[in-house]
C-alpha cells in the first residue's frame, strides 16, 4: 500500500487525445517530446522539475511575499530555512538551478581547469565548459550498467578521483562535484560512506567539494533505508550531515523544494559568497531575490522544510518503486534498482533492432506518446553525446514523477501502455535527426522516422485502458 500523506484540494483536468490527433502532434513536434504542447499530453512524465503540487502552507505563505527590491523579508526567511535545514552560511538565490550553476562555474572555474564529477548533468556540464572548464567523469563503473542492481550507483570512484587529481595536479582541478540521486544514471544515490571518503580526498588536496543537492532529500531517504547505521536517523539529520560534509551546493529548487521556479547556490566561505553576490546582480537580480519574486521565495522557504518530511519523500520514492515493479513484472527492461524521481527504460534492450545512431531512446519516447499520450524524456545519445566525440553510453527513456501530482491509477495506466508497447516493440522504427542546436540539443532537436512511424496499431487501445 502506498497511501499518500495528503489529499487533493485543487485539480487540473486532463484528457487523452485520440490516436490521429496524437500522431499529428508528434509529427508537428519533430518526434521530440519536448516540443509537444502540454494540451496534447495525457499523463506528463517529462520531468519532475517545476511540476510538483504545492502545499496549502506554501500557497498561504505566498501571501506574505515581500516584493521589496532590496532587503526583502522573504529573502531572510529563505536564508533562515537554508541555514536550518542544510546549515550553509550564505544563500544566493537564482531563478533556477542553471542560474546557480552559471554563477558557481564563473567563480570557481579557470580556463583549462577540470571539474571532476559523478557522471554529468546537461546544464551543469555546459556551464563548466562555457567557463573554460573540462568535465571529467569519476563515477563508479556500476553507474553505467543498467542491469546491475547496485545500491550506490551515485558514488564517486575514489581511486579514479585521486588518480585524476595526481595526474592533473590539484591546481588544475576547479572543484569536485557530487550529485545527489544521480539523474543521468537513473536517479541513483551516493552513500554517506562514499561522501566521507570523497570529502577526505578533497580536504587532502585542498579542493572545494560542491554538491548538486537538487535531489538530496531522496538521497537521504535511500541512506536511511539502505545504509548501515542510519535507520534511526531522521531525514533532516541525514540531509544536514550530507551538507556538513561539503563546502557548498547548488540546488534546482524546482524538484525537492516543491516550487515551480527557483534555485540556490549556498556556500560557507565568505570570500566565495562575496564573489557570487557580485555576479548574481549582473545575471539574475539583486542578491535578495536573484530572479525570484518575494512570493516565490516564501513558497520556497516553506518547501525547504517540507523536503525533510519523511512521509512525503518516502511516499514519492514508493510511487516510483510501484511503477518500476509493474514494469519489471511485465518484463520491461528498466534500470535497476529504481531510482528516486523516475523509472528509466533501457532503450537498448527495449528496441534491440535500432542501432544507437538511429536514436532508440528518442524513438521509444515518441512511441510511448503515440501509444498512450504519455510524455517521457530521452536520456541517451541525443542528451549525452558531446560535439564530435563518439558516444556509446546509456540509452534511456525517463518516466519522471512530478511530486504529489499523479495517483496510483495514473501510474497503473502508464505501466499498461508501456507493457503493451513492449509487446509490439519490433514495429517501432529508428529516427534521423533533421535539426540540432549547438548547445543542449535534446531540448529542441527535430527528427524524422526512417520508416512510417508505427507502434503496432496499439494506439487505439489507450482509450479503453484509460476508461
Ligand atoms: N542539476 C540537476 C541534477 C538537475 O536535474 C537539473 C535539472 C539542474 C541541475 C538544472 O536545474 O532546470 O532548475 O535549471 N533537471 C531537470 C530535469 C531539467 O528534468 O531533470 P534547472
Amino acid at each position: 500500500m502506498h497511501v499518500p500523506p495528503y489529499k487533493i484540494k485543487v485539480v487540473e483536468p486532463i484528457s487523452l487525445p485520440g490516436p490521429e490527433h496524437r500522431r499529428q502532434a508528434l509529427a508537428r513536434a519533430g518526434y521530440n517530446t519536448f516540443l509537444l504542447h502540454s494540451s496534447d499530453v495525457f499523463v506528463d512524465l517529462l520531468t519532475d522539475s517545476g511540476t510538483s503540487a504545492s502545499s496549502q502552507q506554501q500557497r498561504a505563505a505566498m501571501e506574505l511575499g515581500d516584493e521589496a527590491y532590496a532587503g526583502s523579508r522573504s529573502f531572510f526567511r529563505l536564508e533562515r530555512a537554508v541555514r536550518q535545514v542544510y546549515g550553509y552560511k550564505h544563500t544566493i538565490p537564482t531563478h533556477q538551478g542553471r542560474g546557480a550553476e552559471h554563477l558557481l562555474s564563473r567563480v570557481l572555474v579557470q580556463p583549462g581547469q577540470l571539474v571532476a564529477s559523478n557522471l554529468y548533468f546537461t546544464t551543469s556540464r555546459v556551464h563548466a565548459e562555457l567557463a573554460g572548464g573540462v568535465w571529467k567523469d569519476v563515477s563508479v563503473d556500476e553507474a553505467k550498467d543498467p542491469q546491475l542492481s547496485y545500491p550506490w550507483k551515485g558514488n564517486i570512484d575514489v581511486h579514479r578521483l585521486e588518480d585524476l587529481i595526481r595526474e592533473a595536479g590539484p591546481e588544475n582541478i576547479a572543484f569536485v562535484r557530487l550529485e545527489a540521486c544521480l539523474n543521468m544514471a537513473g536517479g541513483q544515490p551516493f552513500s554517506i560512506e562514499n561522501l566521507v571518503e570523497v570529502r577526505a580526498v578533497t580536504l587532502d588536496f585542498g579542493l572545494p567539494l560542491i554538491l548538486d543537492a537538487t535531489r538530496s532529500s531522496e538521497n537521504a531517504l535511500f541512506v536511511k533505508r539502505r545504509e548501515d547505521g542510519f535507520a534511526h536517523h531522521s531525514l533532516g539529520e541525514i540531509m544536514k550531515l550530507i551538507a556538513d560534509l561539503s563546502d557548498g551546493a547548488v540546488f534546482s529548487s524546482k524538484k525537492d523544494h516543491f516550487v515551480p521556479i527557483g534555485g540556490l547556490v549556498a556556500v560557507n566561505d565568505d570570500a566565495l559568497a562575496e564573489r557570487l553576490r557580485e555576479l548574481v546582480v549582473v545575471y539574475e537580480g539583486f542578491p535578495h531575490y536573484g530572479g525570484m519574486s518575494g512570493a516565490a521565495m516564501e513558497a520556497l522557504a516553506v518547501g525547504i522544510h517540507e523536503a525533510v518530511d519523511e512521509r512525503i519523500v518516502g511516499h514519492y520514492v514508493d510511487q516510483t518503486a510501484h511503477l518500476a515493479a509493474l514494469l519489471v513484472q511485465a518484463g520491461v527492461p528498466i534500470v535497476l534498482p529504481p531510482g528516486a524521481h523516475a523509472v528509466f527504460l533501457d532503450a537498448k534492450r527495449f528496441l534491440p533492432h535500432i542501432p544507437q545512431h538511429e536514436f532508440p531512446a528518442q524513438a521509444l519516447a515518441a512511441a510511448i506518446y503515440l501509444a498512450g499520450g504519455v510524455r517521457t524524456m530521452e536520456r541517451g545519445i541525443v542528451s549525452g553525446q558531446h560535439g564530435a566525440e563518439p558516444y556509446d553510453g546509456l540509452e534511456l527513456v525517463r518516466l519522471t514523477l512530478p511530486r504529489r501530482v499523479y495517483t496510483q491509477e495514473h501510474l497503473d495506466y502508464v505501466a499498461e501502455v508501456v507493457a503493451d508497447l513492449h509487446r509490439h516493440a519490433d514495429t517501432i522504427p529508428g529516427l534521423r535527426m533533421t535539426y540540432a542546436p549547438e548547445q543542449l540539443r535534446f531540448f529542441q532537436a527535430r527528427f524524422e522516422p526512417l520508416a512510417p512511424f508505427s507502434v503496432g496499431g496499439i494506439e487505439g487501445h489507450a482509450l479503453e485502458l484509460s476508461a
